[in-house]
């Protein structure tokens, strides 16, 4: 029986010119990493590093992007996505990271950027997600403040080269992220495990952000978007017990980040000291710069997180991990396999929908783009030659259910970007933890469209969710 897509009934339709993508990242998906006057960027580095990424995998070939455009460009096109949302690798355009510009990394993203309006494909861009020139990071990295001047730099450059064919720009990606895991834990490049160095990275990347904001806003026209793209997550607390641990282990998550771009000052009190930058290194000046107006907020949702508490020396049960850095507080996910990705991530869509209220109401004129959301599955190319991903299918089948209940509950909800377009370099995990709508065999480079690629197809067209099946 043929799905209905009318929106009509039990479907959920989706406002009209709501933005539908696909997102995928420089680094993960481009190879080509020593071609076409490329720069080293920390994750040539930190992949070759013995012991860092799962398999010793690289991002040396990766989905070989750089050399397929014009049949990735096609698959997008038979998808039929609105947008596409890809990073541009600093160290391509910079390779010093500073200085000259290489016109043949610039060329490769205006041939992209061509491709995708040709095809009536928005591109969206983002200016870092994670690959910083090794030059910068050698010279001090994101703990050091001239990193966000020389960002701000390269966001220029930018904006002179794209500026007349892209309308919305992402400055950075996540910067809990960077911050986090490549300065505090050390399992993301660059690797360093110095909780001082990650305080003073996260000043130095929302600062980044504020001054690659104003760059933009000076080398654009007039009518383009500007926005920063963060990971946030709803935390609940397992007990009333466990209430004031959540409310800490939210503002380090969210708050941290999302405080200083919205309403110009870090959470200070509510988040551990040692996370929050020293007042030395908070010029004055920087909190305005940071919180300069933005058009939108780019949110990357995955999973909600589950906070309880346990007696230090308690044994931890299944399903528990111990948080760092906050003793006797434990985060719970379920151990049926059925409730978890690929990723150990709990499958949550109630999650998305919590979020997107509390932005509404933490930034109530900020227009939200969702620009990623997806899972990792074990998916494989079965006899047939088909890949038959259901469990993502019912992901984001849920996970669109739960966006378009915001919407109609009055948030201010503009798009949705899927991560991923294809199978990638899952960064510390390498290419074990598949995210595609678009199955990648790295052996051959052959893609192949898995049944959510059709699901996605279909929701696109419709404009609407079809309705459940029965
Ligand atoms: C992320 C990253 C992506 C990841 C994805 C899945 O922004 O965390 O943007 O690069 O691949 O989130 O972990």
């Amino acid at each position: 029986m043929a799905t209905d897509v009318s929106g009509a009934a039990r479907g959920r339709r989706f406002p009209d010119g709501f933005l539908w993508g696909v997102a995928t990242a420089a680094y993960q998906v481009e190879g080509a990493a020593r071609e076409g006057g490329r720069g080293l960027s920390i994750w040539d580095t930190f992949s070759h590093t013995p012991g860092k990424v799962r398999h010793g995998d690289t991002g040396d070939i990766a989905c070989d992007a750089y050399h397929r455009l014009g049949s990735d460009l096609e698959l997008l096109s038979d998808l039929g996505v609105r947008a596409y949302r890809f990073s541009v690798a600093w160290p391509r355009i910079q390779p010093a990271g500073r200085g000259p510009v290489n016109t043949e990394g610039l060329d490769h993203y205006r041939r992209l950027v061509d491709g995708l309006t040709d095809r009536g494909i928005e591109p969206v861009v983002t200016l870092y997600h994670w690959d910083l020139p090794q030059p910068l990071e050698d010279a001090g990295g994101w703990p050091r403040r001239e990193t966000a001047e020389r960002f701000a730099e390269y966001a220029g450059i930018l904006a002179q080269a794209l500026g007349d064919s892209v309308t919305r720009w992402i400055t950075i990606n996540e910067p809990w992220v960077v911050a986090q895991l490549g300065y505090r834990l050390g399992t993301h490049a660059p690797g360093r495990a110095d909780p001082g160095a990650a305080a003073a990275a996260t000043h130095h990347l929302l600062l980044g952000h504020g001054l690659a904001v104003s760059a933009l806003r000076a080398g654009l026209p007039a009518d383009r978007q500007v926005g920063i793209t963060l990971n946030l997550t709803v935390v609940r607390p397992a007990s009333d017990a466990a209430k004031a641990a959540a409310e800490k282990f939210e503002a380090e998550q969210n708050r941290l980040f999302l405080d200083p771009v919205i309403g110009g000052a870090y959470p200070a009190g509510l988040v551990r000291d040692l996370l929050v930058p020293a007042p030395e290194l908070v010029r004055d000046g920087d909190l305005a710069t940071i919180s300069a107006p933005i058009d939108f907020l780019g949110v990357n949702y995955y999973a909600p997180a589950t906070v309880g508490l346990r007696g230090e020396d308690e044994e931890l049960r299944r399903g528990e991990e111990r948080i760092d850095g906050h003793p006797g507080v434990v985060s719970i996910t379920p151990t049926d396999r059925a409730a978890r990705t690929a990723m150990g991530w709990q499958i949550d869509a109630g999650g998305l929908h919590e979020l997107l209220v509390l932005l509404h109401v933490r930034a109530p004129r900020l227009p939200l783009y969702i620009t990623e959301n997806g899972m990792a599955a074990e998916d494989y190319v079965d006899p047939e030659g088909s890949v038959d991903d259901d469990e993502r299918i019912e992901y984001l089948r849920d996970h669109l259910d739960a966006a378009a209940r915001a919407i109609e509950g009055g948030v201010d909800l503009r798009g949705y970007f899927c991560w991923s377009f294809l199978d990638n370099f899952e960064w510390a995990e390498g290419y074990q933890k598949r995210f595609g709508l678009v199955f990648v065999d790295f052996g051959t480079q052959r893609r192949i469209p898995k049944a959510s690629a059709a699901f996605y197809s279909r929701v696109i067209r419709a404009n609407a969710l079809p309705a459940p099946a029965g």
